[in-house]
């Protein structure tokens, strides 16, 4: 029985952006991860340009986490063409990298998809026009697709949505307004909200703020590493 388990404490963070340099290694603070929670989410940009060798540097930190970590990719984890080669080192180093998929850890379930662009409310760009802003649009349908599929996969009581791009404009504010249809889409939250969830994190918004809610009253949360917490920390955690 799920219901069984006791609350699960999950440290959440985002927007690590590993550099070849590797000026900042995680390593300290996955340490300190392991000893404050059950369970690691990443929620994307965990190297800075997709680099496999970015990736192999993180993977080395991510070895020396004695939780689960579980998470998906960010846009930046893109930029070099490689997202099959960073995620197989990701997943080689134990990671559990989530596109499209769930999984369960200690009676929760994890769905995780990157999602996309594309705008908010009434304002969120339309399938109309040119090709090129019709494929656009198509992507971020794709992503709420493929996170509804892994949604309905959930047989458990709790779970935990991870995405990279926001669902909704309240854990974006205190970014530049002309940015804003770039840093997310409600169609991430209209079909998270045909579910019930315990909690949805995400990232890539560095400069947004920590705690919103979906339309449907379920709780977000902007975990990107650079986010003021109240754990003072640059982690959150949630008792899911
Ligand atoms: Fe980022
Ligand atoms: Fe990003």
């Amino acid at each position: 029985m799920t219901e069984a388990h006791p609350p699960l404490r999950v440290a959440a963070m985002g927007d690590l952006h590993v550099r070849e340099d590797n000026v900042e290694s995680y390593r300290e603070l996955f340490g300190e991860i392991s000893r404050e929670a059950d369970v690691l989410v990443l929620t994307g940009d965990l190297t800075d340009l997709g680099k496999p060798r970015e990736a192999e540097l993180l993977a080395q930190d991510i070895k020396a986490c004695s939780i689960p970590v579980v998470g998906v990719l960010g846009n930046h984890d893109y930029e070099c063409g490689a997202p099959e080669e960073v995620s197989r080192i990701l997943r080689d180093a134990g990671m559990r990298l989530l596109d499209g998929q769930s999984c369960e850890i200690g009676g929760v379930g994890f769905v995780g998809v990157k999602g996309f662009a594309g705008g908010f409310g009434r304002r969120m760009l339309g399938s109309f026009g040119e090709p090129a802003i019709k494929q656009f649009v198509s992507e971020a349908m794709n992503e709420t697709l493929r996170l509804e599929n892994a949604m309905r996969q959930v047989r458990t009581k709790r779970s935990v949505v991870i995405l990279h791009y926001a669902p909704i404009v309240e854990t974006i504010e205190s970014e530049p307004l002309e940015i804003y249809p770039f840093l997310g889409s409600s169609r991430l939250a209209e079909t998270i909200d045909r579910f019930k969830v315990t909690a949805i994190v995400h990232g890539h918004a560095h400069r947004g703020r920590y705690e919103g809610r979906t339309p449907g009253g379920q709780p977000v949360y902007n975990v990107a590493r650079h986010i003021e917490k109240p754990t003072g920390k640059p982690y959150a955690i949630l008792e899911i």
